[in-house]
């Protein structure tokens, strides 16, 4: 496939770009009370919805993107119970059998949610906008007509903030390692971090050569729309606990021989910085194409760390075990190949922001001078955390498995009883550990804290602008 083939005027920009020269956003939750104003304020805020076209999108000082629930697009006349449209995104987040499949239990349950339970106002649509900085952001804001039409009532809005050299709240670097989509990326094409744009955009090819699911949007038999080159959008609100997450870690690294430090570099799989101990190049990686070859039992990375959970890369599929032989029969059998291409079936594009204001109490002295805010004057009014938002063309095969079955699974790679020691819930007590393989033995250490809590959830279509424009228009023929 050529580039051309994906019109790129057609595609939001968030699947390209994270607008790193953003350093504000303000993300609004969106409830839709009347039909007609609501497409008539469309209609006025397409032309700012910002595409993937735009050149130099990792430099604009601002930007727009418009997503849509199943409620949202029902409310818009689309017939959502037609079976085109996957049962897990129609019933959405907050229904009971998918609360265990994504770990929505206990502390995480919907009813400590602050926006998007079956309780609170229905979450149709969310808007998200980004700009440089509050003024900026403030006046783009004012251009999109937020507070003055009539056709919507703001749910929920989370202003959010990015900190200095692109950290997340307990001071990793953040949003290093993304796929680099296929035909676009300038990486070596042989490159194991090379994933098919049908991973990611309805109606392209994916890893296995096939179509996307395209599901079609209808409003009566004679008025339907395509979704080709449009993607789902997960938003998860995760309220971080710093004091908790460093107080901890000091507590217990003595019984580890690390500092707290480097045990919270190990839990998350990388260093502070974004160097990964597997990688012999010892730099952040652009390409994010490093192997856990040389690290078959995880003495550099542990096998239930964060990062090695949530792309286990050349790791699974025996690659995990030890010995010659393991390591011949891998050779022989394709192991570490088969594993990179059944996890690269399995991708997601982040694109988290962080939100609330930095704690100035928890972190070692190291990480405290480096935890700086963009901006001092946009803090959020709620507890600090992550918006987490990541892209896929397929909500079960791709978000819903790394979350169910690699983050939160305690029997992850040839571990048996431990949950991701950063983002995993342990469904049970005796799953809240983690296992640090050291020379000569290895540390357990045991009933680890939860440090992340949800606050919030949706499960969204990020549509195409054709897609955008059909919704806006109102049915067509007579139809609904
Ligand atoms: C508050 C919760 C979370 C925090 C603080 C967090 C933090 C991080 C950090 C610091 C990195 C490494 C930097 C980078 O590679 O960009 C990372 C990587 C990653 N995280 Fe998370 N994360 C969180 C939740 C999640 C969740 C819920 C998922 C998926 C369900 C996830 C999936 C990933 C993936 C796929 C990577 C890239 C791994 C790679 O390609 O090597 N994270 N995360």
């Amino acid at each position: 496939m050529s580039a051309d083939d994906v019109p790129l005027h057609d595609v939001q920009a968030l699947v390209f770009s994270a607008f790193p020269a953003c350093k504000v956003a303000q993300f609004h939750m969106l409830t839709i009370v009347d039909q007609s104003a609501f497409r008539q304020w469309m209609n006025e805020v397409l032309p700012q919805v910002t595409s993937a076209a735009v050149p130099a999108a990792d430099e604009l000082s601002s930007a727009c993107q418009l997503a849509f629930s199943s409620s949202g697009l029902s409310q818009l006349g689309v017939d959502t119970a037609d079976g085109q449209l996957p049962p897990i995104f129609v019933r959405g987040t907050h229904c009971s059998n998918q609360q265990s499949r994504v770990g929505d239990i206990g502390e995480n349950a919907p009813e400590h949610w602050h926006w998007g339970s079956a309780r609170q106002s229905a979450v149709d649509a969310v808007l998200l906008t980004y700009g440089k900085d509050v003024p900026t952001l403030t006046g783009f804001q004012k251009s999109l007509r937020l507070g003055t039409s009539s056709g919507f009532s703001v749910a929920h809005s989370i202003r959010s903030c990015r900190l200095a050299d692109d950290r997340e709240h307990f001071g990793f670097r953040d949003g290093i390692n993304q796929p680099r989509l296929q035909p676009f990326s300038a990486i070596h094409p042989r490159s194991p971090n090379h994933v098919a744009v049908g991973e990611f955009l309805f109606g392209h090819r994916n890893q296995d050569g096939d179509l996307a699911l395209t599901p079609l949007l209808s409003r009566s038999a004679r008025d339907s729309c395509s979704t080709v080159n449009g993607s789902f959008l997960v938003f998860r609100q995760l309220e971080q606990d710093v004091p908790l997450f460093w107080s901890w870690l000091e507590s217990v690294a003595g019984q580890t021989g690390l500092s707290a430090r480097q045990l919270a570099e190990k839990m998350l799989g990388l260093s502070m910085d974004g160097i990964s101990a597997a990688d012999t190049r010892q730099q952040p990686r652009a390409d994010g194409g490093f192997r856990y070859a040389h690290d078959r039992d995880g003495r550099l990375v542990p096998i239930g760390s964060h990062v090695r959970r949530a792309n286990p890369r050349d790791s699974l599929f025996g690659a995990s075990g030890r010995g010659l032989w393991t390591r011949i029969k891998d050779a022989f059998s394709g192991a570490r190949q088969s594993s990179n291409s059944f996890v690269n079936r399995h991708r997601i594009i982040r694109r988290g922001f962080p939100y609330g204001s930095v704690t100035k109490v928890g972190y070692p002295e190291s990480i405290a001078a480096q935890m700086l805010p963009c901006a001092l004057d946009w803090a959020s009014d709620e507890r600090r955390g992550l918006n987490f938002l990541c892209l896929n063309a397929d909500l079960s095969k791709q978000f819903e498995l790394i979350q169910n079955s690699w983050l939160n699974s305690p029997k992850f790679g040839d571990l048996e009883n431990g949950v991701d020691p950063i983002a995993g819930v342990p469904a049970d007590d005796d799953y809240a550990n983690f296992r640090i393989p050291q020379a000569p033995t290895r540390t357990q250490l045991r009933g680890l804290p939860q440090f992340i809590r949800v606050r919030g959830s949706a499960y969204l279509m990020l549509p195409s602008l054709q897609t955008l424009r059909w919704l806006a228009q109102g049915p067509q023929h007579g139809g609904a």
